[in-house]
C-alpha cells in the first residue's frame, strides 16, 4: 500500500508517498482500505515538529478515515468484509490501509459519502465534546466560536444550532464571512483586522458570552477569559498561534508560551468562570464517551441536522498542497486526502 510519510520535520515539501507492506488485521482487528482520510491541523503541527504526541519521524500521521473493511481477523464477526465504516485512528491515517479494533469501525449511514465520513470523526467529537461535554450549552446562551470556518469550527457552528436560541460569534478571515453566516454564525468577525475583544463586548451590551471555543492559545487565551459572563466557560483545544510559518520557530513558540495566562483557582472563583482543555487524543482510553458521542452525531446526520462541509479533496501525492492550503488559511470546511 502507499502512504503519506513525514520524512523531516519542515514545510510541505517533507512530504513523501512511499510504498510499504499492506497491514494485518490480528485477532479482533479489521483492515479498512481506505477511500478518504482527514486532514487536521495536528497533522500540520506534526509535520512542523510543533504536536508533542506525534510519532517518531520518518511517521505517517492521519486520525481519521472512511472506507471499507477488506479483511477480518480471527474472531471478527462484524462489521464483514465490504461494509462502509469510518475510524478514528491514533496516527497512521495517511494510508491506502488502516487496521483497527473491530468495535472502533463504524458502519457509516447509507446515505453519507466516504468525504464525509472521514471529516466527521475528529471535527465533530471535539467541537461536540467542548460544546456539550464540557460547556453544558444551553437553550439562549451565547457563544464565541475561534477559526469558526475550520473543520471543527463549522462542526461547531452545526452544532450550536441544534440548540434553540444560541447567538454565535465566530472569528475567521473576512472572505470566508459569508459561510459563516450560512452556518448560522450569527456575527461573524474578521479578528484578523478587527479587536474581536471590543466587538463581542460591544454586540453583547458589554455581556459577554457564556463559552469559548479557542484553538489560537495564548494571549487569545486571556481575551477568551475577560469575555466570559459569571458562569461562563473558556474551552481550549488548540494553539494555532505557535504556528506563524511553514516552518517551526522557537522565537515565535518562546514568545507565545510566555503569553499564555495562568489561572488561579482563586482567580476562577471570584470571577465565577472556568477554563477547560480538551484533547481528544487523550480521551483514547475513554471509548465509551466517544462512542456515545459520535452515536449522538450519526443520529443528527441522519436527521439532517449537520453536513460535513469538504473544503477539497487531494490525492496522496499532492498532500504537500493540502496542508498548505489548510495552513494557508485558504480551507473552508475540511481538506481530505485521497489514496
Ligand atoms: N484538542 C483536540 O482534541 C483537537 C481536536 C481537533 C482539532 N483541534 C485543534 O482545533 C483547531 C482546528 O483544527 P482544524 O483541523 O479544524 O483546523 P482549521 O480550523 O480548519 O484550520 C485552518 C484555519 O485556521 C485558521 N487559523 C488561525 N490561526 C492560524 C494559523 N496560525 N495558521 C493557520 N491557520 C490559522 C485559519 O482560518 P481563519 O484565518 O479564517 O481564522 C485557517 O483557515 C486546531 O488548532 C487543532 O489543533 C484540537
Amino acid at each position: 500500500m502507499r502512504a503519506v510519510f513525514i520524512t523531516r520535520r519542515g514545510g510541505p515539501e517533507v512530504l513523501e508517498v512511499r510504498e510499504v507492506p499492506d497491514p494485518v488485521p490480528g485477532p479482533g482487528q479489521v483492515r479498512i482500505d481506505v477511500r478518504a482520510a482527514g486532514l487536521n491541523f495536528a497533522d500540520v503541527m506534526a509535520r512542523m515538529g510543533l504536536y508533542p504526541d506525534a510519532p517518531k519521524i520518518p511517521a505517517v500521521v492521519g486520525f481519521e478515515v472512511a472506507g471499507e473493511v477488506d479483511a477480518v481477523g480471527a474472531g471478527v464477526t462484524a462489521p464483514a468484509p465490504g461494509a462502509r465504516v469510518l475510524a478514528g485512528v491514533r496516527f497512521g491515517g495517511h494510508a491506502g490501509k488502516v487496521v483497527v479494533p473491530a468495535d472502533h469501525a463504524i458502519p457509516m449511514p447509507v446515505e453519507m459519502t466516504f468525504e464525509q465520513g472521514a471529516a466527521l470523526s475528529v471535527n465533530y467529537l471535539t467541537a461536540y465534546h467542548s460544546l456539550f461535554r464540557i460547556g453544558r450549552l444551553s437553550r439562549g446562551q451565547a457563544v464565541l466560536v475561534h477559526r469558526a470556518a475550520g473543520g471543527v469550527g463549522i462542526a461547531a457552528l452545526q452544532l450550536c444550532r441544534t440548540v434553540p436560541g444560541v447567538t454565535v460569534f465566530g472569528t475567521a478571515s473576512a472572505a470566508k464571512h459569508a459561510v459563516l453566516r450560512e452556518e448560522g454564525c450569527q456575527h461573524p468577525i474578521d479578528y484578523r483586522n478587527r479587536d474581536y475583544e471590543a466587538e463581542v463586548r460591544q454586540l453583547t451590551g458589554g455581556r459577554g458570552v457564556d463559552l469559548v471555543l479557542d484553538a489560537l492559545g495564548g494571549a487569545d487565551w486571556k481575551k477568551g477569559y475577560r469575555l466570559l459572563r459569571p458562569g461562563g466557560m473558556l474551552v481550549t483545544y488548540g494553539f494555532a498561534n505557535l504556528a506563524t510559518g511553514p516552518r517551526r520557530s522557537l522565537l515565535v513558540a518562546a514568545r507565545q508560551l510566555l503569553s499564555v495566562p495562568r489561572f488561579s483557582p482563586i482567580t476562577l472563583m471570584e470571577d465565577n468562570r472556568g477554563v477547560a482543555g480538551v484533547n481528544l487524543g487523550h480521551l483514547w482510553d475513554e471509548p465509551e464517551m466517544l462512542k456515545a458521542h459520535l452515536e449522538a452525531l450519526l443520529g443528527l446526520f441522519r436527521e439532517g441536522k449537520i453536513r460535513p462541509r469538504v473544503d477539497s479533496t487531494f490525492r496522496f501525492e499532492e498532500a504537500g498542497r493540502a496542508h498548505q492550503r489548510l495552513q494557508g488559511r485558504e480551507s473552508v470546511g475540511k481538506v481530505l486526502l485521497v489514496p
